[in-house]
């Protein structure tokens, strides 16, 4: 593999400006305004793919946004690589806090990035980490070093739940067969520090109305004697939490499973700089359960989190008034042992369960995930490792990742295939936010990596 890095050299300026073009599409899947954006985005990968060298590359249609298939068979005998990614993001607002348009990339300089950073809604999530897989691909092919097997599936839906990826991979089993899932969709602890994603949590996200007075009322006539049903979501929010900031609702922590002290300590010993994280976040103290570091707050421990809340006069100035509805999108994060349909059921009993009788409350899912465990002693597992450490020159650390991806559990379930987390971002890149970037160590790293790991996980997959 001698050979790549001269190329990689050579054409790392071509590498950032193709990927550039792609941050310059708005591809967000949640807004119904950028469906014509999304599609272009579908097609610019598409034609990314044809022209570095995969077959069968086709755009295929679902309910929703087009997912993006290519592949390259070089030898039966030899195993079958997917790779997974999403070519979608999430929107941009809000837009005023951006230092520079979410979709004019532009490299800066951060502390963390002294090398620069690309800044652009997707840079880090996924694009730019969907982007390395295409390049190295890329890399492999004009040198004939492809050892194995690739497909590629880059979806459109990911930001808002991959809605139509089970049925399009149930009616397309075949196609899609291989013997590992490889994904760059996740962080590694800093750019000194390597690390593989071995957990994601699960989420179950609800939306809830509580509806009081038929009608909005002036608030000195009414107030004191109906429910306010912005004062009353508050307090139901408030009382899922006690004081040991645990979850209030009947029955969420039964199917928990239990972490050993050993995995705990280990997880623990992960570099992490807690007074650094307050500064960067300028916040003057950390907030969760007790009796958990943060490191075990994110990894290993289920949250509830209010997302957004609305309801009665948010205008200029003062307006008296009594709401008639109160409204909060709300979202559990799980952990291994728990299910999305339970927890949903959990929610839905709890929240009617505590409404006062002075108001009526609605109850409704959005998306949900499984969450997933790595095993570690795996043929991928392994070969990631090497892979990482050939790169970096440091063996990577597991680390479970605090974020979902949930369709890596359903490739387990459905697909009954493994995936390997082999991402590169930082948890400080800023996804989902304003001025969200990604590294150009990251970027250029990850395509030094995964070769590495086309090359070790066919020798490894061999000797077994
Ligand atoms: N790439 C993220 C997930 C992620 C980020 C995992 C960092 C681990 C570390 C993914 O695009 C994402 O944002 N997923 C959503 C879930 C989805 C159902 C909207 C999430 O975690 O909120
Ligand atoms: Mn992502
Ligand atoms: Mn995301």
């Amino acid at each position: 593999m001698k050979e790549l890095k001269p190329y990689l050299e050579a054409n790392k300026q071509r590498f950032l400006d193709e990927l550039f073009d792609l941050l310059r599409i708005p591809s967000v899947s949640a807004d119904p305004k950028f469906a014509g954006d999304v599609r272009r985005m579908a097609e610019a990968t598409a034609d990314h793919l044809r022209t570095v060298g995969a077959e069968q590359v086709e755009v295929f249609e679902t309910a929703g946004h087009p997912i993006v298939y290519g592949e390259k068979m070089v030898n039966p005998k030899a195993p079958t690589v997917l790779v997974y990614g999403h070519y979608d993001v999430q929107p941009a607002d809000p837009l005023n806090l951006w230092d520079s348009p979410a979709f004019e990339p532009i490299v800066k300089k951060t502390k963390l990035h002294p090398q620069g950073a690309i800044f652009a809604r997707g840079s880090c999530d996924d694009k730019g980490q969907m982007f390395m897989h295409v390049k190295a691909f890329e890399m492999m092919l004009k040198h004939n070093l492809l050892p194995c097997n690739v497909k590629f599936m880059i979806e459109g839906e990911e930001e808002v739940g991959s809605k139509n990826l089970e049925k399009f991979c149930l009616e397309n089993r075949k196609k899609l067969a291989c013997d590992v899932v490889l994904i760059s969709d996740t962080s590694i602890i800093d750019n000194d520090t390597p690390s593989l994603t071995v957990g994601l949590r699960g989420l179950c996200y609800m939306e809830v109305e509580v509806t009081g007075p038929n009608r909005d009322l002036h608030s000195g006539v009414y107030g004191g004697a109906v429910a306010n049903p912005i004062n009353v979501l508050c307090q139901m929010i408030a009382s899922m939490h006690d004081s040991k900031r645990r979850i209030t609702i009947e029955g969420f922590y039964d199917d928990v499973e239990k972490v050993s002290a050993k995995e705990r300590k280990l997880m623990n010993e992960a570099p992490f700089d807690e007074k650094q994280y307050m500064k960067d976040l300028h916040i003057n103290d950390v907030m969760g359960e007790k009796g958990f570091t943060t490191i075990e707050r994110t990894g290993i421990r289920p949250t509830l989190d209010v997302n957004g809340i609305w309801g009665g006069y948010i205008g200029e100035g003062a307006k008296t008034v009594l709401p008639s509805k109160a409204f909060a999108k709300i979202s559990m994060r799980l952990v291994p042992g728990q299910d999305p349909k339970k927890i949903e059921k959990l929610f839905q009993k709890h929240f009617e369960k505590i409404a006062p009788k002075g108001v009526k409350v609605k109850v409704s899912p959005h998306h949900g995930g499984y969450p997933v465990v790595v095993p570690t002693n795996s043929v991928e597992y392994k070969a990631a490792e090497k892979a990482m450490e050939k790169a970096f020159g440091k063996k990577p650390l597991p680390q479970r990742g605090g974020g979902s991806i949930p369709i890596v559990a359903m490739f387990d379930q459905v697909l009954g295939v493994k995936s390997v987390l082999m991402g590169f971002g930082l948890d400080s890149d800023d996804i989902h936010s304003p001025n969200e970037h990604y590294g150009l160590f990251n970027y250029y790293k990850g395509i030094e990596t995964i070769p590495y790991f086309y090359q070790y996980y066919t020798e490894m997959k061999k000797k077994k």
